[in-house]
């Protein structure tokens, strides 16, 4: 769309903003770091709360303790992953971690390769395993953006035992090639980790298409789930044959039965699981993923591919950078603006309640979702054109 030209009716805008108290506050532009809380997610996680108040321990058996595998199973179509394939967690973090405890260090096989733009946890975490023999190889980006993919797959190799993999990066929105690092890490014998955190619910996912062995991500961002509910999908065949090192009573295949001995495993999911569940987080997610499976991914992509379009082409033409593929088929949900200074105006843009963030080496990340309109790219343009102009005159 040409700036300028009437817009379509906006019916996701239309039928949600209600759903969403926040955006009838402030322009919120940040889905990307925090998606706005749904009202059934205050809903759901009263009903939680009504739960505990008048069912007491009595509300384990009657739905609490399933929790993890009902909620996942809500969020598998979501992603493209089958019922049953899905653990919940407190974090992406420890979903990696569980996967990087299934493998052994000690062998020939001992490297784990990935790429320097990747979310800082996710180094963090497998760098951890280098005490248990891992060699870390990690391949510098391309540029601010993308990933050398050509030097990514060369490191990928028959001593490489996992490829952990964000399929949209954090700091530019880039839409990396997971098939083609899953085709050569399987080449090789290598599993492949993707994090899918950035992507889930705002680009289409199709976790078994794909042949992805693992994913995790959370539930903070574009599925508006809130904090808490982490997910880790472990690929069905190789669910039933992995042993996590990682794990607590609740991955036992009779938790009950309150064994003093070395681990009997649970089928998938629940062998993927540790403790105890962390059931309110899992009443608000579950609301969330709702909306999202109510809508429809490939509709959220349609409207989000429009308004980062607007977004792009208000940046380009008052002449500011953008570190985000102008592409659509490489660029997720998030637009990242460069301008001198990117931290102050960012503070400046929150103070006139346009909220977005700010990511050193990146810019300005701002982040339509289904909820938000093209008046709203407008206004946000409009302020940071009259910042930056206001620190230009001096
Ligand atoms: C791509 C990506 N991975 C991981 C995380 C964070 O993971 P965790 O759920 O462990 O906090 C983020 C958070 O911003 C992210 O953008």
């Amino acid at each position: 769309m040409i700036a300028g030209e009437r817009s379509p009716p906006d019916q996701l805008a239309a039928r949600w903003r209600r759903e969403f108290p926040i955006v009838e506050t402030c322009t919120y532009l940040v889905s990307h770091s925090l998606g706005a809380m749904p009202r059934r997610a205050g809903e759901s996680v009263h009903a939680f709360a009504d739960s505990r108040m008048t069912r007491g321990v009595r509300a384990w058996s009657e739905g609490w303790w399933e929790m993890g595998r009902t909620v996942g199973d809500l969020l598998a179509p979501i992603i493209g992953a089958p019922a049953g394939s899905i653990s919940m967690h407190q974090n992406a973090s420890v979903g990696q971690a569980i996967i990087g405890s299934c493998f052994r260090y000690d062998g020939r096989r001992r490297k784990i390769v990935l790429t320097s733009l990747e979310f800082p946890t996710n180094i963090y975490v497998f760098e951890g395993f280098r005490r248990y023999g891992a060699e870390i190889v990690v391949v510098p980006g391309q540029d601010a953006i993308s990933t050398n993919l050509e030097r990514l797959l060369d490191a990928i190799d028959e001593q490489t035992v996992l490829v952990p993999l964000s399929l949209v990066l954090f700091r530019s929105s880039y839409i990396q090639d997971a098939t083609a690092v899953i085709e050569k890490a399987h080449r090789v014998g290598a599993h492949v980790v993707l994090d899918i955190y950035q992507a889930a619910g705002v680009i289409p996912i199709d976790l078994g298409g794909l042949g992805a062995d693992f994913a995790v991500g959370g539930s903070v961002k574009w599925l508006c789930g809130g904090p808490g509910a982490g997910y880790l999908y472990v690929r069905p065949d190789l669910g039933r044959t992995l042993e996590p090192a990682f794990v607590g009573w609740a991955a036992h295949a009779e938790p009950f039965a309150f064994e003093a001995a070395a681990i009997r495993y649970a089928d998938p999911p629940e062998r993927f699981q540790s403790g105890t569940p962390n059931v309110p987080a899992l009443y608000a997610a579950r609301a969330g993923y709702e909306v999202v499976a109510d809508i429809g991914v490939a509709a959220i992509r349609e409207k989000s591919l429009r308004l980062t379009r607007r977004l792009i082409e208000r940046a380009t033409s008052a002449g500011f950078r953008v570190n985000t593929p102008l592409a659509d088929e490489q660029r997720a949900g998030a637009v990242i603006v460069d301008v001198p200074d990117g931290y102050a105006t960012t503070q400046e843009l929150i103070r006139r309640e346009v909220i977005v963030d700010y990511r050193p080496g990146a810019g300005i990340r701002m982040s339509p979702h289904f909820y938000n309109t093209v008046d709203e790219i407008d206004h946000a343009m409009d302020v940071l054109r009259d910042i930056v102009g206001a620190q230009s005159r001096g």
